[in-house]
């Protein structure tokens, strides 16, 4: 297989393409990467613009990783998950100094689907009770119990013939679009006390499930005061709070997690991605020692052949001292105030665009046809029925000017890796600059 085509008609045929028709789908063959640049088979660079999926925090070639891992592989592949070793050890320890403190144990797999699985059963077993509230405008993952706990189109494809699991939803804290139609402060973040009001309502509520940023879904910051006032309704209704940071752990938003922005402290918390900047699959839910000591004496009824994996353990391990010795929160505070000023230029700039909002280096460009109205261009249910949304006819585009740039449904989400310069934020705002041009053609003054 020496040419592109050779590669991508083989994967074309041979691999599904992920949350698609399959028609129409022709994968781009990337050869290698370094920095913040991906290199296809054509020779051509790639900016890398949303770290893929808001994954590769470290970009593409971090030689600490490899390096752990490569010694990692030739020292010990595996081992069963009832033994141990020491990276296991060394991972448990650096966890626990960087982790919100009230969480003490933790259970390794492979995805944050996994993660999230794990965080679903482990907050069922200790409470006895069956029910999550999670939110609309949320994504959890891609298997039955995390895709029913996600409030937006990726389930309804499960949900043909009933609800796929036992979840109530709350409309999520979206000033922009406001379910209530209210406007923030005078509000009394009513999106917040509404949950309040479900937990208090509903029979067996075990927990709320929840991303404190928003992320694939519009990167949605909560208005001051949401968070806290979550944690109290968790609190004062004795169910618990599961706080999904696949996306939004690793400094994403400018802390190790998002919940450190609040002085959340959850009971649960879930991770992946930026655990080994996605080099190797790992996820994580970690628990609070009160959930820990339930199950000295109760059944830890799940496992996996690859749970704690050696090699995937060396990679966290690395990465985790990589955040640490680059001090890159400092470059996310720089860079991330950078992105932001020169977002918003373009949202003075470019009639399409309705809102600009962020956190650290983690952004969204949320689209509209009607700046008055706020009337996007594109919804779950185009997205459903397979029309061609606004945001991945973007993304298209830029990819054609030498920008990957993630694109869902009517939103840009702009997440570099966190080592990204001045220079490249520049060049991929010049590119996105021109692509807006597209959807403005399309909108109404
Ligand atoms: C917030 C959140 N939770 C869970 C997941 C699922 O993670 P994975 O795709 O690794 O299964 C994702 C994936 O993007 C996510 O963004």
């Amino acid at each position: 297989m020496s040419s592109d085509n050779d590669v991508s008609s083989v994967t074309r045929r041979h691999l599904f393409g992920t949350w698609r028709k399959q028609r129409d789908w022709s994968p781009l063959n990337v050869v290698g990467g370094e920095g913040c640049y991906l290199h296809d088979a054509s020779g051509k660079d790639i900016l890398d613009l949303s770290s893929m999926l808001v994954c590769v925090n470290l970009g593409y070639s971090n030689r600490a990783i490899v390096e752990s891992v490569t010694e990692q592989i030739q020292r010990l592949p595996y081992i069963i998950p009832s033994m141990t070793t020491q990276v296991k050890a060394e991972v448990a320890k650096l966890l626990k100094e960087v982790l919100p403190d009230n969480l003490e144990k933790f259970f390794f797999s492979t995805s944050g689907t996994d993660a999230i699985e794990a965080a679903l059963k482990i907050a069922r077993l200790k409470t006895g009770r069956p029910k999550i509230v999670s939110r609309y405008f949320s994504y959890h993952g891609s298997t039955m119990g995390s895709i029913a706990a996600s409030g937006e189109v990726r389930r309804w494809f499960v949900e043909h013939f009933g609800k796929a699991g036992d979840v109530v939803f709350a409309p999520p804290p979206y000033c922009y679009r406001c379910p209530f139609k209210l406007r923030y402060p005078e509000c009394g973040i009513a999106c917040v006390e509404v949950i309040d009001h479900i937990v208090k309502n509903e029979f067996g509520v075990a927990g709320i499930l929840f991303e404190p940023v928003v992320g694939t879904n519009g990167v949605i910051v909560p208005p001051p005061g949401y968070m806290e006032r979550l944690q109290e309704i968790a609190r004062e209704n004795d169910v618990l709070l599961i706080d999904d940071e696949v996306m939004t752990g690793w400094f994403r938003t400018g802390k190790w997690f998002a919940v450190e922005h609040w002085g959340v402290k959850p009971d649960i918390l879930v991770t992946a991605k930026g655990l080994t900047s996605s080099y190797v699959p790992l996820a994580l839910t970690a628990v609070s020692k009160e959930i820990a000591e339930h199950f000295e004496e109760n059944f830890f009824a799940h496992g996996h052949t690859y749970e704690a994996h050696p090699v995937a353990l060396a990679a966290a391990k690395a990465a985790i001292q990589e955040y640490r010795r680059l001090r890159i929160w400092e470059n996310v505070e720089r860079v991330g105030r950078y992105l932001e000023r020169r977002l918003r230029e373009l949202g003075e700039k470019h009639r399409s665009v309705g809102e600009v909002r962020g956190i650290g280096m983690f952004w969204a460009i949320d689209l509209t046809r009607d700046r008055r109205t706020r009337e996007p261009f594109s919804t779950y249910q185009d997205k459903y029925e397979g029309r061609p949304v606004m945001a991945e006819r973007l993304a298209a585009e830029a990819l054609k000017r030498g920008v990957y740039v993630l694109g869902y449904v009517n939103n840009l989400v702009i997440a570099p890796p966190l080592i990204a310069t001045e220079r490249e934020i520049d060049r991929g705002i010049e590119v996105l600059d021109e692509v807006l041009k597209v959807s403005d053609q399309e909108a109404r003054s």
